[in-house]
């Protein structure tokens, strides 16, 4: 079925080579599906409309299939002789930094001062690799650089080793001119009890210290954001606003329990409808340009030909809210709203040109007044609603 929801590569979406290829390994049972060629995989993405797709090192190139280098080289001569046959392109990669038992404890902030130099090893093979396929973006998700109790872990000196071990990587991107930026992507638990650089705000506290900022950025990830009880909108706005939202992970999840990954749309679906309004600018003028990235998980119950109507409706979810998005930005009524809710004045700023303090200070003011005016909310609100509930 081809409609106006059927994407295009100018929609500029993107799926992780481990998302469609997820097996179903949980904590409480195996594999339900057979593996997945990434040359399939980037065969039926191309074909629904993808324009994009990214992966771990080892989703790639899995250590026990390509034991040595002509069997890494023949993987990826598969891999890339695909891409050519299709026109997708690798738009972003990262490091597995958490399956093997080796990073258990942590990677960049292991106590094991071996393993961190493992890791920093294992990302700079792969940003070559990354650089090779073209990608700009690197993730960094530290899933187990955290701790399940208080003692075994020194965050202050764990962050130190996290600002090394970026530090590092940015000098050898910069030595090396491949032209990525990193992207660190939060999360607050989950595989580890407690997760460092837990939510968008404290990443995007922790760039500030790094000796080169302007490469490092942020990959937030719906679920992880809503795993929080934090507001994912909210927190890619501001992001947006520092210059930090170098991609996006875009799924479902059902407020405050473990990490659902469910297809976007599912889950939070008006938390999903706001989250296209910010990346599509409305509201804010700063619209996000990068690809769209679905970093989702088909669930357990479903076969192979049901994981390519996941990737389906995780696209045509986001056009279907693409197009509510922008009839509600597009209504007079709505454009009378945010004037009745005086959603404009908040761009004026608050001491005006030439005016000081002391006049501020002198201007006669009815608090009461002020205090019994309605803000008119709800009315926006509800129009946001029936835009969304496609009655409007
Ligand atoms: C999660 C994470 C991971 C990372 C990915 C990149 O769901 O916990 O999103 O999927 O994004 O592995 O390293
Ligand atoms: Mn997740
Ligand atoms: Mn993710």
């Amino acid at each position: 079925m081809t409609d106006r929801f059927t994407p295009t590569e100018d929609d500029r979406f993107s799926f992780g080579l481990w998302t469609v290829g997820w097996q179903g390994v949980d904590v409480f049972g195996g594999a339900v599906r057979p593996r997945l060629d990434p040359v399939e995989a980037v065969h039926r993405l191309a074909e629904l409309g993808a324009a994009a797709v990214t992966f771990h090192d080892d989703d790639l190139l899995p250590p026990d299939l390509v034991p040595d280098e002509a069997a890494r080289r023949r993987e990826l001569d598969r891999f890339t002789k695909a891409l050519a046959e299709t026109g997708l392109v690798v738009e972003m990669a990262t490091t597995n930094l958490f399956g093997h038992p080796v990073f258990k404890e942590g990677a960049l902030t292991a106590n094991d001062r071996d393993v961190r130099r493992y890791a920093i090893a294992k990302v700079l093979r792969n940003l070559d690799l990354a650089a090779e396929l073209g990608a700009r973006t690197y993730v960094l998700w530290g899933g187990r650089e955290g701790a399940e109790s208080g003692a075994g872990k020194d965050v202050a000196a764990a962050l130190d080793r996290y600002k090394e071990g970026l530090d590092l990587l940015c000098g050898y991107v910069r030595e090396q001119g491949h032209d990525i930026r990193f992207a660190l992507e939060p999360k607050p638990n989950e595989p580890r009890g407690d997760i460092l650089l837990p939510t968008v705000g404290h990443a995007i506290a922790f760039i500030d210290e790094l000796e080169e900022p302007d490469r490092v950025g942020l990959n937030p990830e719906v679920g992880h954001e809503e795993m929080a009880g934090l507001n994912f909108a909210q927190g890619i706005a501001q992001a947006l606003w520092h210059g930090k939202l170098f991609h996006v992970d875009l799924n479902g999840q059902h407020g405050p329990r473990f990490d659902q990954d469910l297809r976007f749309g599912a889950g939070n679906l008006r938390g999903a409808f706001w989250t296209v309004d910010v990346l599509e600018g409305a509201g804010t003028g700063r619209a996000y340009d990068g690809y769209l990235h679905f970093d989702y998980k088909p669930p357990r119950t479903e076969d192979t030909d049901d994981v390519w109507e996941t990737a389906r409706a995780c696209m045509r979810n986001f056009l279907v809210l693409r197009e509510r998005v922008r009839a509600f930005r597009a209504d007079p009524e709505v454009t009378e709203a945010l004037a009745a809710a005086r959603v404009d004045q908040l761009a004026v700023p608050t001491l005006g040109e030439g005016e000081s303090l002391a006049d501020l200070r002198a201007e006669a003011r009815d608090p009461d007044a002020m205090g019994r005016r309605g803000m008119h909310l709800e009315r926006l609100d509800q129009l946001a609603l029936e835009h969304l509930l496609g009655v409007r």
